[in-house]
């Protein structure tokens, strides 16, 4: 049965890539029709905000697949990345990552004889990525991380489900935890509730500085991996130079209702319009997609021929032998081409139905909203207030304990995380953005209303630039303390 896709050509390379991609798909014979829409540069010039046009989004949420060529973001307009918007809008929450040695793309562990065959799954629309920054005085930048329960397992659950059809014995989390407690703390501990489904699949967790580490030096211990996504990101991208270079870095994005799948780097405009790119992690990109739409019969056959024209030598001026002629574009793809049906003499792909993913087309009729346990008690305990002053701490905490009405006490402030009230040291460095701790006094009620207040009467002195309220759930602190306190 044929299916049909949404296929947006992107800018730069794009065009020149998803041609040839599009080709050696035909030369295959992989039965899929596709509908072309329009996003990317030409569109947010044109005057859509978001890149694309409405028909294209009806088109993508209709069909449910977009494979899509690099598109640039136009600098400096205030427009946010497409490619992220995509990614965010449509909920495609895993951004699966596969590296693996290639024949004839020589590497500093190929020469060694280190095979390396890995996946990186990010989380894909959470964290930093939320994009949700200000400037609370002229000299403080604050962003927000955001990470949740559902967000994490949805990316989690994919991991281990894919580490299964891939036949894996072991998956690992990378993360910060030590660091970023709350954050990453939620996505670890997210991560063990659902290794706990996968007695199977052996489960370990790893800081990502030694991750990064223990990659460049014994890539060969790891077999998956899930990180969030800044962290993912990076990581990610250090696998990519691991293999051979962007030209080699596939990337699938799956949600329950859509996926997005596209090279890792991006247009190129380099060496855009001059026939020349690598196309070759489109094409990864391309047999990922068949695969996860269940053509994997067709995705072995391409898989192979591209392997068995990397084992001949044949490459762009990207990468390979630079003694030989480079092929262009087209050259590559027709060489693949001629090379279907052909199996390289290592590591041929061999169908087999465990690689077979579930493609789902649900068309939701409301927006799905995700709470995993709603018999947790909260407990409002107090306030975090940012305030800009240029006072010393004990000014301030003399001024803001001025405000307080009886229900309260001033417990902390801090500047930069780090305790400069009740204690400090003379030497910590200051700028002029406080974050001053109001907590209720044992045994008080309050209410929301009575902590705003304070951030109001506050204000009579200070700029305040922004609240946090301080909670606790199941008696446990949500929160962290200051360093130092
Ligand atoms: P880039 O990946 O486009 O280029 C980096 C370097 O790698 C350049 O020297 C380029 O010539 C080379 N390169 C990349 N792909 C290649 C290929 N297939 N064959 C041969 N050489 C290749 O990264 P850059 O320059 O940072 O970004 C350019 C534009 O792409 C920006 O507008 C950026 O926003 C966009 N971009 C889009 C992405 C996407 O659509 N998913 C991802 C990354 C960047």
């Amino acid at each position: 049965m044929r299916t049909k896709i949404a296929v947006a050509k992107g800018d730069g390379i794009g065009p020149e890539i998803m041609a040839a991609v599009l080709r050696i798909f035909e030369a295959a014979n992989v039965q899929l029709d596709y509908e072309y829409v329009e996003m990317g540069k030409s569109y947010f010039d044109a005057g859509h905000s978001t890149g694309m046009t409405a028909a294209a989004k009806e088109t993508i949420e209709r069909l449910g697949i977009l494979f899509k060529g690099p598109m640039e973001t136009p600098k400096g307009k205030g427009v946010k990345s497409i490619n992220v918007t995509a990614r965010k809008v449509w909920n495609t929450y895993a951004n699966q990552r596969d590296f693996r040695t290639l024949n004839g793309v020589e590497t500093v562990f190929s020469k060694a004889g280190i095979p390396i065959n890995l996946t990186i799954v990010r989380e894909n629309i959470e964290d930093t990525y939320g994009g949700i920054e200000h400037l609370l005085t002229n000299d403080v930048a604050v962003g927000r991380r955001i990470i949740t329960r559902p967000g994490s397992a949805q990316v989690i659950r994919y991991a281990f489900e894919m580490a299964r059809r891939k036949g894996y014995t072991k998956l690992a989390c990378g993360h910060k935890a030590n660091i970023m407690k709350l954050t990453d703390g939620m996505f670890l501990e997210t991560f063990y509730e659902i290794a706990k489904e996968y007695p199977d699949i052996e489960s370990s967790d790893i800081i990502v500085d030694d991750l990064c580490m223990k990659l460049v030096s014994r890539p060969q211990m790891f077999q998956a991996i899930v990180l969030t996504n800044l962290q993912g990101d990076i990581v990610s991208d250090l696998c990519a130079g691991l293999v051979g270079g962007l030209g080699f870095a596939p990337s699938a994005n799956i949600g329950d209702n859509i996926s997005i799948f596209e090279a890792v780097h991006g247009t190129a405009p380099d060496i855009a319009g001059k026939g020349i790119a690598n196309p070759t992690a489109l094409l990864l990109s391309g047999i990922l997609m068949l695969r996860y739409l269940g053509a994997t019969t067709a995705a072995a056959t391409i898989e192979n021929a591209l392997l068995y024209t990397l084992e001949q030598g044949v490459h762009t001026g990207d990468f390979g032998d630079r003694s030989t002629a480079a092929a262009n574009t087209d050259t590559f793809a027709d060489a693949i081409i001629a090379n279907i049906s052909k199996q390289p003499a290592e590591g041929a792909i061999i169908v087999t139905p465990d690689l077979e993913y579930k493609a789902n087309h649900d068309h939701p009729v409301k927006n799905k909203l995700t709470v995993t346990n709603t018999g947790v008690v909260e407990e409002m305990i107090g306030v975090d207030v940012f305030v800009r002053s240029d006072l010393q701490p004990a000014e301030l905490a003399e001024l803001a304990q001025r405000k307080l009405t009886d229900n309260f006490q001033l417990v902390m402030i801090s500047n930069r995380g780090t305790q400069v009230w009740p204690t400090g040291s003379i030497f910590t460095e200051l700028v002029n953005e406080y974050r001053v701790r109001f907590e209720k006094k044992e045994g008080r009620e309050i209410t929301q209303k009575e902590i705003l207040h304070i951030a109001a009467d506050l204000s009579e002195e200070f700029k305040v630039c922004s609240v946090e309220f301080l909670m606790k759930f199941n008696g446990k602190i949500g929160y962290t303390l200051a360093q130092g306190q």
